[in-house]
């Protein structure tokens, strides 16, 4: 197999995340993405704020601390909607300032990255959905589809009230959220090594991506939200539209 070289740490620009033909960011490889998951071991989580704290304590007390195909889907319903509420403050306030074009142009430009950023963790949970079908896990009605609803919800409000307060308060809750995602999935691949040898067969490859194996899927999901986390940190530098 190729090598090539390190995964990139940037994030891309919310342009190349937006034309992407593929779901999944960047274009890494098998090497690529192991280089990927030991960089994301080797990287000490951040240190969480007291709202993200919470979140995953509540997390590990109804689905339990094991990394299990259901609590990742759990995790990817709740991931979109900080995204939403996102977008959806941008296009408000697009009504506001359509005048001043050349801000409306900058503020769609967020919206855009935060559409694009939605479509990402959408395959992320449409994958899973599909995995957890294919290995025949049963879910519970109030665990597995309730409780997931109400906790999306909430983090909706808690997003949508934090970015218009303070943006940059939100932006930070995100990378704290996604820097956790990011860690647990490199964690994931890495207690399964016998999805090394398993092919990647899926309905959404053509959307997503293709893979050597369904370590690099997780990988590569592990990737994504690595990126989510460093554009998450590069707009608290620059929160407010201008
Ligand atoms: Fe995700
Ligand atoms: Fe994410």
């Amino acid at each position: 197999m190729a090598t090539r070289s390190a995964p990139p740490s940037a994030a891309p620009s919310s342009s190349s995340l937006a034309l992407g033909r593929r779901g999944a960011l960047g274009d890494l490889d098998h090497d690529a993405l192991l280089d990927a998951q030991r960089s994301t071991v080797a990287t000490p989580r951040r240190r969480y704020g007291v709202a993200a704290r919470l979140l995953f304590a509540l997390l590990d007390a109804v689905y339990g601390r094991a990394r299990t195909l259901s609590k990742f889907k759990v995790l990817e319903l709740v991931a979109r909607v900080p995204y939403q509420s996102w977008e959806q403050v941008a296009y408000i306030a697009i009504t506001h300032t359509y005048e001043q074009t050349g801000l409306a142009r900058r503020i769609y430009d967020r919206v855009s990255e935060s559409r694009a950023q939605q479509d990402n963790e959408q395959w992320h949970l449409l994958i899973l959905e599909e995995r957890i079908v294919h290995t025949g896990v049963r879910e519970g009605w109030i665990r597995f589809r309730v409780i997931p609803q109400v906790l999306a919800f909430a983090y909706y409000q808690l997003s949508w009230l934090l970015y218009v307060v303070r943006p940059a308060w939100s932006y930070r809750l995100n990378a704290d959220f996604e820097d956790h995602a990011e860690h647990e999935y490199m964690a994931f691949a890495a207690e399964h090594p016998e999805w090394d040898a398993e092919p990647f067969d899926s309905a959404f490859a053509e959307d997503y991506g293709r893979f050597a194996c369904v370590a690099d899927l997780f990988r590569q999901i592990g990737y994504d939200e690595r990126v989510h986390k460093e554009e998450s940190l590069a707009r608290m530098r620059e929160p407010r539209f201008r």
